[in-house]
């Protein structure tokens, strides 16, 4: 276990540490594009506290010599329950972006799951991963159908295996930070995904704009709903503050719909229950699996913390489709608390983000590195040799006030 070894980076020896060292790394604009929540941002840090609403019960003398942190996915043995989560925009933490990200996930034997907002596109993605892991593709899916078509089309033929639907983004999040910075992506990057022919530099309006050049292009313009109820669908140049909100999503109407586009190549997923009643309905809506996530905070203010999301999720899905979990996950205890709760598989979305911004690839494998590490000791310390055996016996929640109060 690196824990004994001499491989540590003195600079950053937990994610908490990643995390400041980040922040000192990174222009305001992206730090604050990366890091902020919604509105106060307490769901986000809610995410993260609801971690410390639990402890862990460790179990003794059980020869623990032997530990397995390995996870199946997607018929692949992770090197432990959990992967990178699609966070948009990578290369403005660090030139190399989502192929860094992925050479780092290939190297540590780790899932990924990219943006449909990423700064590379998916096939280059695909490149850099070289087969040695599973990739997903979020999707956002656009009103405008040819779009999410043409991309489902070529995440296919690039051997990903899964589609991740994100269901909490009817209407973008009020983020204001991200709204006084007037964010703009430099021009030095696109969003390669949604490239229209004959215009190699993508589908970012804002890019266009600012560069001057497609004069003639209109800029992006959101959907809206008239008084009359008629609705426009968004048009120009594919942002995400412009696309990647789509508020006539349904159950009936595009479910169905996507398994069809997807089918037998790519599973498709739900990322963004959380509630019971809408894992009931995944399971009648027979998607592959669910992701239970808040979009990191950054979505619906005062929306229950993913971690006290999960036990309702569990129950109502009761083992019969795989439910994952982000959001606030920091430490490799995190995991092992998730797990505890029933989640099957855990994903990090900021850390990566941070770590990035610290070293690009060699930053992402350190923080890979970090979180395996600490599961592995959590696990051997609380007496577990498998993955499969952690479960709520491991666990004891803190009622009442279990934090001391500042004085
Ligand atoms: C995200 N997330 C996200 N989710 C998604 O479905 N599509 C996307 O393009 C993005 N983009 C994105 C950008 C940034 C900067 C962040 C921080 C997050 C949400 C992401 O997949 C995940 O749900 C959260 O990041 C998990 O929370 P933590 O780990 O960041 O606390
Ligand atoms: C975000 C979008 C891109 O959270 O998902 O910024």
């Amino acid at each position: 276990m690196a824990t004994n070894s001499l491989e540590h980076d003195l600079k950053c020896l937990s994610i908490e540490e990643l995390e400041k060292i980040a922040a000192t790394m990174m222009d305001k604009q992206t730090r604050d594009y990366y890091n902020e929540g919604a509105d106060s941002g307490s769901t986000l840090r809610e995410n993260i506290d609801a971690y410390q609403k639990y402890r862990i019960r460790p179990r003794i003398l059980r020869d623990v010599s032997r530990l397995d942190t390995s996870a199946t996915i997607f018929g692949h043995k992770n090197a432990f329950p959990m992967g990178v989560a699609p966070t948009a925009m990578q290369r403005l933490a660090h030139t190399d972006g989502e192929s860094a990200t992925a050479c780092a996930c290939a190297k540590r034997n780790v899932i990924m799951g990219l943006s449909s907002f990423s700064t590379t596109t998916l096939e280059d993605v695909a490149q850099a991963a070289d087969n040695q892991i599973p990739l997903v593709l979020q999707l956002y899916l656009f009103e405008e159908r040819a779009h999410s078509e043409k991309l489902i089309a070529r995440a296919k033929k690039a051997g990903y295996k899964a589609v991740f639907l994100t269901v909490d983004t009817p209407y973008l999040g009020r983020r204001n930070l991200e709204i006084r910075n007037q964010f703009k992506l430099p021009s030095h990057f696109s969003i390669p995904n949604f490239a229209q022919q004959g215009d190699e530099k993508g589908g970012d309006a804002e890019f266009q704009q600012e560069k001057g050049a497609k004069k003639e292009r209109k800029p992006s313009s959101a959907g809206f709903t008239g008084k009359d109820g008629s609705r426009t669908v968004p048009s120009g140049p594919i942002t995400f503050h412009s696309h990647a909100a789509n508020p006539t999503l349904s159950w009936e109407k595009d479910i169905e719909w996507l398994k069809k586009e997807c089918g037998d190549d790519m599973q498709v997923w739900i990322k963004g229950v959380a509630t019971a009643e809408d894992a009931q309905l995944a399971i009648k809506h027979k998607v592959d699996g669910i992701v239970v996530s808040n979009h990191g905070g950054r979505q619906l203010n005062g929306a229950l913390a993913t971690l006290d999301a999960l036990p309702e999720v569990v129950a109502a899905v009761n083992k019969r489709i795989p439910v994952h979990v982000d959001g606030g996950i920091r430490h490799g205890t995190d995991i092992f608390k998730a797990l505890a709760l029933g989640a099957d598989f855990c994903w990090i979305g900021r850390p990566v983000l941070w770590a990035l911004a610290y070293k690009g690839q060699t930053g992402v494998e350190l923080c890979l590195r970090l979180l395996e590490d600490e599961f592995k000791l959590a696990m051997g310390l609380a007496g577990v040799t498998r993955v499969q055996d952690i479960n709520k016996s491991y666990l004891v929640k803190m009622e009442g006030c279990a934090f001391p109060a500042k004085l």
